[in-house]
């Protein structure tokens, strides 16, 4: 069927070999490549939407870090599959051109505007955050109207909240009778971070990695000193909203790990792809999971939970600790964190859209390199627009719950995606090959296990499954139709002997789905809507598959 028209892996290839003019600047290694994972990875989650995490959860969100990490190392490694046999710029949106047809790529790419685009929308706003605390510290004071959303500003005022969104209400001039509010710093970084980005990929490379450094820097900094202050009475109760409250940190706790996959755009300016590639990504996880779960515990060893609900945790825990010197410390390296995870996220979303228009999916514009700076110019002034214009009409905690369900939603289709891949004749410079682990039985195994441990330990869980109304309706009702999934998966299994790990990769990312709430399946579902009218009413027939 047209819809599915698929692109062979050597035409992928041969695209890119075609198109001299939209070649980009060969220049990263593996070393880079992991500073840029961790660059794009440790962020706004970490210095912001931890905190609301761990304050809906309590100490239990550990659990919630650990399993994001499991479900994004599945998910890494279906990545790193996929990266080694298409090493051309495009990310998933590209590998699904290769397994599941054009309708899936398109859709997916539709997906990852969310993640790459709106994600860094969040960014700034938390960057923002940091940089008014710290201009504070340095006793420059901006009026909260300039320093604030519209939107939060709008909200704070509607739930009844004493802040700073309600003194920015307050005291903005108005112009016509609407109030002049908006997050200035938030947009003029972005302007900044696109400027840079427009210049060149060494460039960005090198400010990204004194980035990453200094990060990595600060995040060892938390951890030692912090330690020194955790009291172990804080870690009780472990679940104080029980794993309901835990599981509702679940866009917050994931958009913490998004990003490793970002280091998949920058294929076609690595020296060696199929080899650096995998690396690059699958060390950057690993080093971010061992810092995110310290940080966990020492944030909610610190301090009593309910005290972490605040946009700039890492500096509140030691503010309230008294250990003043560390707030400036924190601050700083916030805003620098931040900055270059803002860069690997204003450098991905071009080049995936470059893709797009090689394959006739996007205007021809979208694909054209700056003769001088060698980066794609259209597309990047474009995702700065992107960026920049919702900035001033969004709030953070709609960005945060569309990012996160947009990109879980990519990497069920990228982990699916491996599992029709043997149909695909593997490419022989290949350097990373995901093991086969049949799951014929395994996963069936898994299946029952898990009912049994469900009905040992909860035995009134399978009823509330069937429960649809009322405030955990939706919740049940998802949890359903993942049990459903689970179960097709198992048959299909043993049907059809599938590899285990990007099934599992599946399975992790469709049940962090669950803790998504039915707003934010609603807007998700009604942006791929439109994403769809366009698709048929512009990218199908300009397809270059369409002959
Ligand atoms: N993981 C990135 C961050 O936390 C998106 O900022």
């Amino acid at each position: 069927m047209k819809l599915f028209r698929k692109k062979t892996i050597e035409s992928i290839l041969k695209t890119q070999e075609k198109e001299p003019t939209h070649q980009l600047n060969k220049v990263l290694g593996v070393r880079d490549l992991t500073f840029l994972g961790v660059a794009a990875i440790i962020g706004a989650g970490s210095f912001s939407s931890m905190g609301e995490a761990c304050y809906k959860g309590g100490p239990g969100v550990i659990i919630l870090f650990i399993f994001c990490a499991i479900a994004c190392g599945f998910a890494a490694l279906c990545y790193a599959e996929f990266a080694s046999r298409i090493p051309i710029s495009g990310s998933a949106y590209t590998y699904a051109y290769a397994s599941f047809g054009e309708l899936f790529a398109w859709v997916i790419g539709w997906a990852l505007l969310m993640e790459y685009s709106i994600g860094n929308i969040y960014v700034a706003f938390a960057w923002s955050d940091y940089f008014t605390a710290l201009l504070e510290g340095l006793n420059i004071h901006l009026p909260a109207y300039v320093t604030c959303s519209y939107m939060d500003a709008k909200k704070c005022v509607a739930e009844g909240k004493i802040n700073e969104g309600l003194l920015a209400w307050n005291s903005a001039p108005k112009l016509a009778g609407i109030r002049l509010i908006a997050d200035c710093p938030a947009f003029i970084i972005n302007i900044f971070i696109t400027i840079l980005v427009y210049v060149g990929v060494k460039e960005s490379r090198n400010a990204s990695n004194i980035m990453v450094i200094l990060k990595l820097l600060v995040v060892a900094l938390v951890i030692v000193v912090g330690v020194f202050y955790i009291n172990t009475d804080n870690w009780q109760p472990f679940m104080p909203n029980g794993f309901g409250g835990v599981m509702g940190g679940v866009a917050a706790v994931f958009f913490a790990f998004i990003g490793f996959d970002a280091v998949s755009t920058m294929a076609e300016e690595c020296k060696n792809p199929q080899r650096d590639l995998p690396r690059g990504m699958l060390y950057s996880l690993i080093i971010c999971t061992i810092a995110y779960i310290m940080l966990s515990l020492v944030l909610t060893g610190m301090v009593k939970y309910n005290l972490l609900g605040v946009g700039d945790p890492l500096a509140e825990v030691f503010k309230l600790r008294g250990v003043n010197w560390m707030l400036y410390i924190v601050a700083i390296c916030a805003v620098v964190a931040m900055t270059s995870v803002l860069l690997v996220f204003q450098m991905g979303q071009p080049r995936i859209w470059l893709s797009m228009s090689r394959d006739g999916l996007l205007p021809e514009r979208f694909s054209k390199i700056h003769p001088t700076y060698q980066t794609p110019s259209f597309s990047t002034i474009i995702t700065g627009l992107v960026v920049g214009v919702p900035l001033l009409f969004t709030d953070k905690k709609f960005v945060l719950d569309f990012t996160s369900i947009a990109t879980l939603f990519a990497f069920v289709l990228v982990c699916g995606g491996v599992l029709l891949l043997p149909r695909i004749p593997k490419n022989n410079n290949s350097g990373f090959q995901l093991p086969y682990i049949n799951s014929k039985i395994i996963l069936p195994i898994f299946f029952v296990t898990t009912l049994l441990l469900i009905a040992l330990m909860q035995p009134t869980f399978f009823n509330k499954l069937f429960q649809w109304q009322g405030e955990q309706g939706f919740s049940n009702f998802s949890l359903f139709i993942f049990f459903i999934i689970y179960a097709l998966f198992s048959i299909l299994s043993y049907r059809y002997n599938y590899s285990l790990i990007p099934i599992l990769g599946v399975l992790t990312c469709t049940y962090l789905l669950t803790g998504m709430s039915i707003s934010n399946w609603l807007w998700f579902i009604a942006w791929l809507a439109l994403g769809l009218i366009i698709y048929f009413s512009y990218s199908y027939k300009k397809s270059k598959l369409n002959v």
